[in-house]
């Protein structure tokens, strides 16, 4: 006899199981890392999860629900079509519930034309289920907690500014340094895609809520970084700024720069009420990975990928 298969697809009256087997997920991460909060709010949660029941696939026996794998297709302008499921888009307590889960969601997503599907998982405890089944981490989202300093005192000519719009020319070649640490060669872009990399580049100097940072040397720009707040993520507390586009002039690498900048950055980020910091970055970069640890941030989820075409 055929066996049934206890996956299906998700319904709105789903929801609420679901949040509750987020929540515990949630307790279980946040007891294995003090940097991920148990922050949850459930309503909010149903809410969206109700509204987006087509991308959510559950595996129900006996009438109980052993697990849930949701995925939402993006368009990258580099790598054209991908699934993305967040820390709480997957749960399941017994490996073959998210097997099940998995055949049945992936050939979905291949006839959607995605061709990777791309996880979070909380960095403690939850990625060996995954790197088991052919995944491979490709970044990390790291954070600590912040505590007030006193200003740094910068050698003779070295001076940190605000930057502005007027210092555009700037933050593209920055940008494009970060791009090409990251496996990204500006050169190989089309038009179309180094003109949205530019556009992103001025949304970032225009949004009021974005500070960018400048380390100049005798009025020369030599490092950048630029925060933000970041708004409402599982897993994170409130009050925690985003450190991005982080990047130091290839001439003035490993003479301790961009860890006095960030010391400076993270600085100002108190003062203004903020209790946490948080960056990421790619599984590859090495400078990345060894800086961000060396100036106290852990790794709390990292995100795997796993090709969709075998
Ligand atoms: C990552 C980056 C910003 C570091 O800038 P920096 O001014 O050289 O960093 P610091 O001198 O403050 O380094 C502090 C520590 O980080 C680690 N580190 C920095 N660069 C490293 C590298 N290339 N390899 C290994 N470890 C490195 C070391 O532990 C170093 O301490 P040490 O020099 O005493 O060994 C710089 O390499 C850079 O601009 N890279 C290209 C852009 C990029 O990848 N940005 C990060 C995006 S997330």
């Amino acid at each position: 006899m055929a066996r049934v298969s206890p996956v299906r697809r998700g319904t709105r009256s789903d929801a609420p199981a679901i949040a509750q087997r987020v929540a515990v997920q949630l307790a279980r991460d946040a007891s294995n890392e003090a940097l991920i909060s148990t922050h949850f709010s459930r309503p909010e949660f149903e809410t969206a999860l109700a509204n987006a029941v087509t991308a959510l696939w559950v595996d129900e026996s006996h009438g109980r629900i052993r697990g849930h794998l949701y995925g939402a297709n993006f368009d990258d302008p580099l790598r054209g079509r991908q699934t993305w499921t967040g820390p709480d888009g997957y749960s399941f307590e017994i490996p073959d519930v998210l097997d099940n889960l998995c055949e049945h969601a992936y050939r979905e997503w291949r006839d959607q034309g995605s061709s990777a599907h791309l996880v979070w998982a909380a960095a403690v405890g939850a990625t060996m289920t995954w790197l088991e089944r052919g995944y491979a981490i490709i970044g990390v989202r790291g954070a600590r907690a912040l505590e007030g300093a006193p200003s740094l005192a910068w050698p003779e000519g070295h001076r940190v500014r605000r930057g502005t719009r007027a210092d555009l020319a700037t933050a593209l070649a920055f940008d494009r340094q970060i791009d090409l640490a990251q496996g990204v060669d500006h050169d190989a872009l089309t038009l179309e895609q180094r003109e949205a990399s530019e556009a992103d580049v001025i949304e970032l100097l225009e949004d009021p809520e974005c500070h960018y940072y400048l380390l100049e040397v005798d009025g020369r720009p030599v490092a950048q970084c630029v925060t933000f707040p970041l708004p409402a993520l599982r897993g994170n507390f409130d009050a925690t700024v985003y450190l991005s586009s982080l990047a130091v002039h290839p001439a003035w690498q490993r003479r301790g720069l961009a860890s006095a900048l960030v010391k400076e950055v993270l600085r100002a980020a108190v003062a203004e009420g903020h209790r946490y910091g948080e960056a990421r970055w790619h599984a590859d970069n090495v400078a990345a990975t060894a800086f961000w640890s060396s100036v106290g941030f852990r790794p709390t989820y990292l995100q795997l990928r796993r090709s969709l075409r075998d």
